[in-house]
This record gives structure tokens, sequence and C-alpha cells, in this order.
């Protein structure tokens, strides 16, 4: 059976640092970090990962702003609102909650945030700078870089000579996440909804890193033995088990099956989804280290 790898112990012990870092910055400097999380619509999924966001910002000891737009706002009210933040020197971290509503343009309002404060990691400028391998001077994509830090703790900073398979090609995961495990040393191929005998090439996998979005898809004779196995779907599916009206989270993998042949593995909920939270607050307050021109802490 594989190692369960627990996302939600290595996340509480991450926020630790990250709050310790905060409370010092207030007792040195004076200052808080500032997080402001924009949400747009009545998305119910997504107003429950705001809502976790703002009460671990708050958790951490930073200045946690949430605003809650009604789903008709305007793609210029909206962007008035991120260019405000971008002015408001409180604010150290801006994170515009995806995906918004339909009549509006998700892409110009994420590129519209300045890149010191794109905690998300989704500006040009911030996603370049993963894709030409520096990874120190910016800020990088949360779940990409809490799944690392997962990846780190079982096989080391450096993968050489392991075959990784990114299953996705997000500009919020997938491309990112295969950009770092190539930074890593690793051997990365990005595959996607066109890529032929996907089965086979998970099979290569050592590493096999799942973000697509479809319940149970990866099945255990897609996983090499010994794989790690990193599962960041998040998918809410109806479990009439649990009662009438009831569903529950599920992942991109055959969680039961697959751990029989992995040799570690992410569940769903408890695995990669607390660390994006937490890479979260770290790049907050790594914005708010720069921000006042400090030595940045480590994670
Ligand atoms: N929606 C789902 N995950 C994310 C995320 O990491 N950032 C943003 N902005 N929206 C999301």
């Amino acid at each position: 059976m594989a190692t369960i790898i627990d996302g939600k112990q290595r996340a509480a012990n991450l926020t630790g640092v990250v709050a310790n870092a905060a409370a010092v910055l207030e007792s040195e400097a004076g200052i808080r970090p500032g997080l402001a999380v924009v949400i747009v619509g009545n998305n119910p999924a997504s107003h429950a990962y705001v809502n976790a966001k703002s009460r671990m910002a708050k958790q951490c000891g930073f200045n946690s702003m949430q605003y809650s737009l009604p789903e008709e706002t305007t793609q210029d009210e909206l962007e008035s609102l991120v260019a405000k933040l971008n002015a408001d020197p409180a604010v150290h971290g801006i994170l515009v909650q995806l995906p918004l509503p339909g009549h509006l343009d998700a892409e110009p309002v994420t590129q519209l945030v300045r890149p010191e404060k794109d905690v998300d990691g989704l500006t040009v400028v911030n996603a370049g700078k993963v894709a030409s391998g520096d990874l120190a001077s910016g800020l990088v994509s949360c779940t990409p870089a809490g799944a690392m830090i997962l990846l780190r703790d079982l096989h080391g900073a450096d993968l050489s000579g392991l075959n990784a398979v990114v299953i996705g090609r997000s500009n919020l995961f997938g491309k990112p996440m295969g950009l770092l495990l190539l930074a890593a040393n690793a051997t990365v191929t990005m595959a996607h909804s066109r890529t032929k005998d996907l089965p086979s090439v998970c099979r290569q996998a050592d590493i096999l890193v799942a973000a697509v979005g479809r319940p149970f898809m990866v099945k255990k004779d897609w996983v090499k033995p010994g794989a790690t196995i990193i599962d960041v779907g998040i998918n809410r599916i109806d479990a009439p088990e649990l009662g009438e009206g009831k569903t529950r989270l599920v992942g991109d993998v055959a969680y039961e099956e697959c751990a029989e042949r992995a040799g570690a593995i992410t569940p769903v909920p408890g695995g990669v989804g607390p660390m994006t939270i937490a890479m979260l607050m770290a790049n907050t307050v790594v914005a708010a280290y720069r921000s006042l021109g400090r030595p940045i802490p480590t994670f």
C-alpha cells in the first residue's frame, strides 16, 4: 500500500512558519501583510474556497480583505477595484478568484495585477520567470508550488533521472507544474486531452500529476508500481451513500485502486488543496517582506 501524503499536516507546518514571519514583520516594522481576495458572483464552490483563504489569512495574522462583488459587476468596475488595490500600500497580495462570470474577461484583469502583488503567479512577468528558470525573484503559482513542496519532502530537491507526467496544461496549474518539475531536473511529459494513449504515457511516470477535473480518471493500470501520485483534482460528486442530496469531494485519481500500486499518493481532500492555501499565505508574506526590502523567509 502507498504512503498517504498528508498535505493537511504539511500545510499546517507551513502556515506556522508564515504566521511566525508575519509576527516578526509586525513587531519589527509595524506592518501586517495585507491580502485582498476578490470574488465576483455567486459560485458556491468559489465562495467556499475564498472563505477558506480569508480565514487562513486571519489565522496567519494578516490584514485579510475580502471583496465580494455582485454577479452583474462590469469589466470596468472590476478593473477599477484591481487598480485601487494595486495602488494601496497596505495591500501586499491580490487574488481575483477564477473562474469569473461568463460576461467578464479574466485575462486583462489577471494581467492588471502588479507582478509584486500577484500572489497567484498568473501575470506574464511571474509566469515568464518560472518559464525561464528564475524561481527566486518572482511569485510562483500556489498549487504547483505546494505540490513541489510535497515532492521535495519525498524525493529531495533534485529529481534527476525521474520521469514526471503532468496531465493537464492550464496556465493556473499544468504549465507551471511542468516547468517547476523541469527546473528540478525531472524528465517531463505534459499530457492533455489530445495525447495519444494516455494510459501508456502515464505508466512511464515515476511522478504522476493529475489535474484534469474528471473524477476517478486515472486508473490502477495507468500507474507504474511504486510511483508517486499527486492528485490535483477537486471534483464534487453525488454521494447518496452519505444520505439524500449529499455530495463529497473526490480527485482525478481512482484513489483506492491506485493506492494499491503507487508508492505514495495524495488524498482528496487533504492532499494538495491545503498546500494551495498555505502557499498563498507564503506568497503574501514574501510579497510583504519584499515591499520593505527585507530578506524573505524560506519555506
Ligand atoms: N480558482 C481555482 N483555483 C484558483 C487559484 O489558485 N487562484 C485563483 N485566482 N482562482 C482559482
